[in-house]
């Protein structure tokens, strides 16, 4: 890729993907709904669900699938010591890739919908985009990223006292919660608002615009930009 150059993300007639989650699983959900949608059905591009894979077997998400007719795998997460976290991370990325790929012939993308692991980067070499500097691996955050990162977006946000927060959608690379962000949401945060109000209300805008990343990749409307010190930015065309 050259500087400042500006390419399309190729597509084939159907997106393959896997979705990974840790628990209730509801954006998982509206993901998997829309899906099954003629919208989506119709489009040029369509997405198609190819299993759902858990680090959690009493993860709530494995159950939606199924009930929606979507291959549901528990893929536990190895216990250990602090001290092997880091060879634990590495052989359940291996093993996570390979299931991923073993749910279909070719997988486009990895969708993260609440997926409470770290995946490293020989993991997201397995989902390297063939002509962008990106690893194919979205995910959505619960705040309006780069602020609070980490596992308690919206409890961090709350409690620090934010007036508006948000939802990101982002490409995942290397590092938690960064990479090239793809859309973001933003929500009041009401002066007499409990966190389970605010978190609610944020959860409602994560599902829409997760459904709204799904559309934005499928129509062709990102345009990826890479500046002179080769960093990508990611452009959405207007409808
Ligand atoms: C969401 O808030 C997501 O952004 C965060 O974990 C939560 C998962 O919720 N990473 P669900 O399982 O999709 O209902």
């Amino acid at each position: 890729m050259k500087d400042s150059f500006i390419e399309q993300i190729s597509l084939n007639k159907s997106i393959n993907a896997v979705i990974l989650a840790s628990g209730r699983g509801s954006n998982a959900r509206a993901l998997m709904e829309y899906c099954q949608t003629s919208e989506n059905q119709n489009a040029k591009n369509s997405w198609k669900i190819c299993g759902v894979i858990s680090d959690n077997p009493a993860a709530g998400v494995l159950q939606l699938a199924e009930n929606l007719g979507i291959k549901a795998i528990a893929l536990n997460y190895p216990k250990g010591t602090k001290e092997d976290i880091q060879a634990r991370r590495n052989q359940y990325s291996i093993d996570l890739a390979n299931r991923i790929k073993g749910m279909s012939e070719k997988i486009d993308f990895v969708i993260c919908a609440g997926f409470m692991k770290i995946l490293t980067k020989d993991f997201l070499d397995q989902f390297k985009d063939p002509s962008l500097p990106l690893y194919r691996v979205i995910n959505i955050h619960p705040s309006l990223l780069p602020s609070f990162t980490g596992a308690n977006g919206y409890a961090d946000a709350f409690q620090y006292g934010v007036k508006y927060s948000g939802v990101t959608t982002h490409f995942v690379d290397e590092q938690v919660d960064h990479g090239p962000i793809l859309l973001q949401d933003v929500f009041p945060r009401h002066a007499d608002d409990t966190l389970d109000q605010f978190k609610a209300r944020g959860l409602q805008r994560e599902h829409q615009l997760y459904i709204k990343t799904l559309k934005v990749i499928q129509n062709n409307r990102l345009r990826f930009v890479c500046d002179a010190q080769a960093r990508l930015f990611i452009k959405v065309n207007e409808e």
